[in-house]
């Protein structure tokens, strides 16, 4: 298929990765995770011993970090300054501080930048909560997926449960509304549906549906053109 760049948004536990990846996988695009940028920026900074508050500080980690994103046989593999680090960023630690450093204007500027470096040579699928808003305004297709709280945090329950067996399922509810409401406020490019971005609600798809439906979004597109 000619190369087109997608944008998938929406709220945590949409299933965007999942559904990114194996997109990516069916056109042979590569699949760019920026949740796992911010994830790795949080990373560092807990390692450095900051606080999230410490902003001088933690756009300094940001400014020199280098983050890579490496496709591996049970996805994407996440470096960072050459240490394998794909498993520490899901850690509880960094899903409770991670959205306070999203909030950064000049963390975003500066992950931004490197996302919109990522794409230049089209054939990209990303995923992230501003992606069609503001990191690639002009991605030929844009997907806003959401699912209803309850059923995100039914999907991540069953995710997580061998990692944290003391979670419950209120407490992921709990968790995700709230994680949805710092996303959805936060002043600079808030979670945000872009106007031209077609809506998939998931809470009733099996993850096959959701990939052929946006697969067809892409043969329309380019068959449009
Ligand atoms: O998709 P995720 O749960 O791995 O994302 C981690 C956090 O990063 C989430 O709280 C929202 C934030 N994020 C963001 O602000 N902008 C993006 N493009 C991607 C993620």
């Amino acid at each position: 298929m000619e190369k087109i760049n997608i944008a998938i948004d929406g709220p945590a536990g949409a299933g965007k990765s999942t559904i990114a990846r194996l997109v990516a996988n069916e056109l042979d695009f590569v699949y760019v995770d920026t949740g796992a940028m911010y994830r790795a920026v949080t990373w560092s900074v807990l390692k450095a011993d900051l606080r999230p508050d410490q902003e001088a500080e933690v756009v300094q980690v940001a400014t020199r970090l280098d983050i890579r994103l490496v496709p591996g046989k049970d996805g994407q593999q996440v470096y960072v300054d050459g240490q394998e680090v794909t498993a520490a960023i899901r850690s509880a630690e960094v899903t409770g501080n991670v959205s306070r450093i999203s909030q950064i204007p000049e963390v975003r500027r500066i992950l931004t930048d490197k996302q919109k470096l990522l794409a230049a040579d089209k054939g990209v699928v990303m995923d992230g909560r501003d992606i069609g808003s503001s990191v690639l305004p002009d991605a030929e297709l844009k997907i806003f997926l959401t699912a209803s709280v309850r059923i995100r945090a039914e999907r991540r329950f069953k995710e997580i449960q061998d990692d944290r067996p003391e979670v419950t399922l209120e407490q992921l509810e709990q968790e995700i509304a709230s994680r949805d409401r710092m996303d959805e406020q936060r002043e600079t490019s808030p979670l945000v549906q872009a106007p031209d971005a077609v809506l998939l609600d998931t809470t009733e798809m099996s993850i096959a549906e959701v990939v052929e439906r946006i697969l067809e979004l892409c043969r329309a597109k380019v068959g449009g053109k």
